[in-house]
C-alpha cells in the first residue's frame, strides 16, 4: 500500500520539475491540484512547490556537499523529490515520519523505485545535521549569482531585506469594487463569514487577508465585489490625475487588475485597452465582465509601441504604461521567476520598454499624463530608463511623487518588497509640456 502523502510529494516533484525545465510555477501547478479532492491535500502541494522553489539553491548546495557522485543531468524528477523533501524538513518543518516517509514512497511514484534508498539517505542526513552552512548570501537566501549581483548595486542599503522579503510568503491583497460595494461594508462581510482582515492604511480599496485559499469562494466574488490584486498595484490608480470623460489608454492591459481598477474608480472613463496576448486580452473581457464594469471604449490586439496599426489619430489625456519587465518584484509571489530570469533577458526587455515609451509619447495631448510602473526592482528598467527617456524627450516633465510611493528612484519611486506588505514596484509619472492640468495629492 501507497504511504499517506506520497501522491502529495509525487506530484509536486513532477510540478518543480516541469518549472524548472522552465514553465512557469502557475501553469504546472494548477493541473496537478486538479486530481487532488482534499483541499488540505493541494494545499500542502502548493506550500511544498512554493518552498521548494524558494530554497532551491540552499538545497543544491546541500546536495553538491552530500552526494559523491551528482545526480545525472536527465534524472529532473529525482532531484526535484529529493528538494521537496528538504523542503518540507528545512522550510515547513513538518513532522519528521511524514516528510520523509512519505517523500520516500513518492519516489515509487515518479518512477524511480531504484532510488528509494538514495532519497531516504539524503533525508534522513538533513535531519540530523541540518543544512550545511554557506557564508555566500546568493546561496543562504536562494538567489542567483547575477541578481544578488545587481540588486547589491542598485540598492546598497537594502538589497538583503530586499533577498528576505522575497523569500517570505506575501499576503492576500483585496480589492472591493467600489461600484458594488464599499471596503468597510465588504469588511464586515468578511467578519460574519469569519475570515480574519485587516484594512491597511493609505490604501481606499483594499483588504488583506493574512491566509490565502481560493478567492472565488470569497463572499460577494460571483457578484463582482471584490478582486484579488496586491497594493502595490492598486496604487497605480492614485497616480493618475483623471476625470469622467477623459480619454485613457491602458497600453499593457492584460489581464485586466488596473484596467478594471480604473473603471471602478472613474465613471464615465473612456477607456481603449490594448495587449499584444490575445489570449491574455480575453481575460481582461472575463474580468470586467465578472466585474459587472462598463465596456471600454476599444479593446484591441495590438502593438502599443507601433500605433501606426491601431491609432486612430485622437490624442489621450492619460496613459498607463504598465510595461513589461523582469518582474523581478514580485518574486515573493512567483519564486520561479528566480530560476527563470537571466541577466541577459535584461537588454531586451529595457529595449522594448523604451520603444514602447517613445511609441506611446505622442498619442498624449499636450499637458496629459503617462504613468510608466514596472513591477521590477532594478534601475536599468525603472530610474535608468526613465532617466534616459527625459534625456530623448525635452518636451516631458517628471512630477514629483509622495513619499507613500516608495523610496525616491531617480525620477520616480520605488516600493521594495515587503514594504508597506507590498509587492515591489516601480512608477514614473511623466507630463507632456503644454496646457496642465490635475496633480497628485
Ligand atoms: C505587466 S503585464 C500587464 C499587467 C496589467 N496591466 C494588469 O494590471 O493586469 C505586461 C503586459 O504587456 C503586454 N505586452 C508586452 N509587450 C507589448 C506590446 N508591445 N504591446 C502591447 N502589449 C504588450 C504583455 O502581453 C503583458 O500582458
Amino acid at each position: 500500500m501507497t504511504a499517506p502523502g506520497a501522491a502529495v510529494r509525487a506530484a509536486a516533484a513532477r510540478v518543480v520539475a516541469e518549472t524548472l525545465a522552465g514553465h512557469s510555477l502557475k501553469t504546472t501547478l494548477t493541473p496537478e491540484l486538479a486530481s487532488f479532492v482534499d483541499a488540505r491535500d493541494r494545499a500542502l502541494v502548493e506550500a511544498i512547490c512554493f518552498e521548494t522553489l524558494r530554497w532551491k539553491r540552499r538545497y543544491d548546495a546541500a546536495l553538491d556537499c552530500w552526494m559523491p557522485r551528482p545526480l545525472p543531468a536527465r534524472d529532473v524528477r529525482l532531484a526535484a523529490l529529493i528538494r521537496v523533501g528538504l523542503a518540507q524538513i528545512d522550510a515547513l518543518r513538518l513532522p519528521d515520519h511524514a516528510s520523509v516517509a512519505a517523500t520516500v514512497e513518492a519516489a515509487r511514484l515518479i518512477g524511480r523505485p531504484n532510488a528509494v534508498g538514495l532519497v531516504n539517505a539524503v533525508l534522513r542526513r538533513a535531519l540530523r545535521e541540518g543544512l550545511p552552512d554557506s557564508t555566500d548570501p546568493a546561496v543562504t537566501h536562494s538567489h542567483p549569482d547575477w541578481l544578488v549581483a545587481a540588486l547589491a548595486n542598485d540598492w546598497p542599503e537594502h538589497w538583503p531585506s530586499i533577498l528576505d522579503a522575497n523569500n517570505r510568503p506575501a499576503p492576500v491583497w483585496l480589492r472591493v469594487n467600489r461600484r458594488r460595494c464599499d471596503p468597510a461594508r465588504y469588511a464586515s462581510r468578511l467578519e460574519q463569514a469569519g475570515i480574519e482582515h485587516r484594512r491597511p492604511d493609505g490604501f481606499p480599496d483594499a483588504l488583506i487577508l493574512d491566509h490565502g485559499g481560493d478567492p472565488t469562494g470569497l463572499p460577494g466574488w460571483a457578484e463582482g465585489e471584490v478582486s484579488v490584486q496586491d497594493g502595490a498595484a492598486q496604487s497605480t490608480v492614485e497616480l493618475l490625475p483623471l476625470a469622467t470623460g477623459m480619454r485613457v489608454l491602458d497600453a499593457c492591459a492584460a489581464p485586466g487588475g488596473k484596467a478594471a481598477h480604473l473603471l471602478e474608480r472613474v465613471p464615465g472613463l473612456r477607456l481603449t485597452v490594448l495587449d499584444r496576448d490575445r489570449r491574455r486580452l480575453l481575460r481582461v473581457r472575463e474580468t470586467l465582465a465578472r466585474l459587472h464594469l462598463p465596456a471600454p471604449e476599444a479593446v484591441r490586439v495590438a502593438d502599443a509601441g507601433d500605433p501606426a496599426t491601431w491609432w486612430d489619430g485622437r490624442p489621450f489625456d492619460a496613459i498607463l504604461l504598465d510595461a513589461p519587465c523582469s518582474a523581478t518584484g514580485v518574486i515573493r509571489r512567483q519564486p520561479d521567476i528566480k530560476w527563470h530570469r537571466r541577466a541577459s533577458d535584461l537588454a531586451d526587455l529595457v529595449a522594448s520598454q523604451a520603444r514602447l515609451l517613445d511609441g506611446l509619447w505622442p498619442l498624449l495631448r499636450p499637458g496629459g499624463h503617462l504613468l510608466y510602473a514596472t513591477c521590477s526592482l532594478l534601475a536599468v528598467e525603472n530610474a535608468g530608463q526613465i532617466a534616459a527617456f527625459l534625456g530623448r524627450h525635452d518636451d516631458a516633465l517628471a512630477r514629483d511623487l509622495p513619499d507613500r510611493f516608495g523610496h525616491a528612484a531617480g525620477a520616480g519611486r520605488q516600493r521594495l518588497p515587503g514594504e508597506f506588505d507590498c509587492d515591489g514596484f516601480f512608477y514614473a509619472l511623466l507630463q507632456r509640456a503644454g496646457a496642465t492640468d490635475g496633480g497628485v495629492g
